[in-house]
């Protein structure tokens, strides 16, 4: 039997239907949610992505600032933005779409967001945080997976998590949050002998390489849990995830398609995150 496909856009659009009635309820306490976006430089896919964040927000009843500015900008030019943005008390949370231009260090960039106003939790004092199992903002994608991972009601505590892709964003966020929901966690990498091996061991398997479909049918554990990351575009033009989902869906119990799976909730985290932010500003005032 195919496998239960894991909607994000259905589970995105009930979690957003509840931020937009709480950022309500917070505006008319006196404080609306605000969020401001910064992109520098036209790549295409970093426009497409801007754009629907600021659509989300405006869906959502958050408030929102975009930020353009030219490929040529300096470092120092973006770090005096931030600062700006750090202090404003109309921004709850502040977001440097990456990739940045490679003349900008988009670490030194990344540490001048004011950890409080990190809605992406790339901020080493997040970064951290998340380690210690205290964390203020959850990244976005592991947070919208695990969402994702919740919703199916399988128990995730004794669970074997696999993870294929160890990035800062993604691979190792996300290992920290299943540890803490009481999973046994593999972080796999590009290096990692035998991958098979691990991902058949995998009752939640999440995938995060950036290599279409290279997750065959033959390296999941029957009944599974599976998550897939990846959204690449294929020479015909067509959009697919790091797993073969056409073959894997007869292996697995759970999956999530591309698109349409952990795509519309990673933005869906980033404005509760926003939301969460406007929220403990509002209680320190
Ligand atoms: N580029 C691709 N994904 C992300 C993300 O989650 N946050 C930011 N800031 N940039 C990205």
């Amino acid at each position: 039997m195919p496998a239960k496909l894991l909607d994000g856009n259905l589970l995105a659009k009930k979690m957003r239907t509840e931020i937009a009635a709480n950022a309500i309820i917070l505006a008319a306490k006196g404080t609306k949610p605000g969020l401001a976006v910064i992109l520098v430089g036209e790549n295409p896919a970093s426009q497409i992505y801007v754009r629907n964040k600021i659509k989300a927000c405006q869906d959502t009843n958050i408030h929102s600032v975009l930020i353009q500015l030219p490929q040529n900008t300096s470092q120092a030019e973006l770090l005096v933005q931030i600062t700006k943005l750090n202090q404003d008390p109309q921004i709850h949370g502040i977001l440097v779409q990456l990739p940045l231009p490679s003349h900008i260090d988009s670490h030194s960039v990344i540490e001048a967001i004011h950890p409080k106003k990190d809605v992406d939790g790339f901020h080493v004092a997040n970064a951290g945080a998340l380690m210690t199992g205290k964390p203020l903002f959850k990244p976005c994608t592991p947070y919208g997976c695990m969402a994702l991972i919740e919703s199916t009601d399988y128990p995730i505590r004794g669970a074997r998590a696999v993870i294929i892709g160890a990035s800062n964003i993604v691979g190792k966020p996300m290992a920290m949050l299943l540890l803490q929901a009481g999973a046994t966690v593999t972080i796999c990498n590009s290096k990692t002998r035998d991958l098979s091996f691990h991902s058949k061991e995998a009752d939640i398997l999440v995938v995060a390489t950036g290599k279409p479909k290279m997750v065959s049918a033959q390296m999941v554990k029957p009944g599974a849990i599976v998550i897939d990351v990846g959204i690449n575009r294929l020479p015909d033009g067509k959009l697919c995830g790091d797993v073969d989902f056409d073959e894997v869906k007869y292996v697995a119990n759970w999956i999530t398609p591309v698109p349409g799976g952990v795509g519309p909730m990673t933005i869906t985290m980033l404005l509760q995150n926003t939301l969460e932010a406007a929220q403990h500003l509002h209680v320190r005032n």
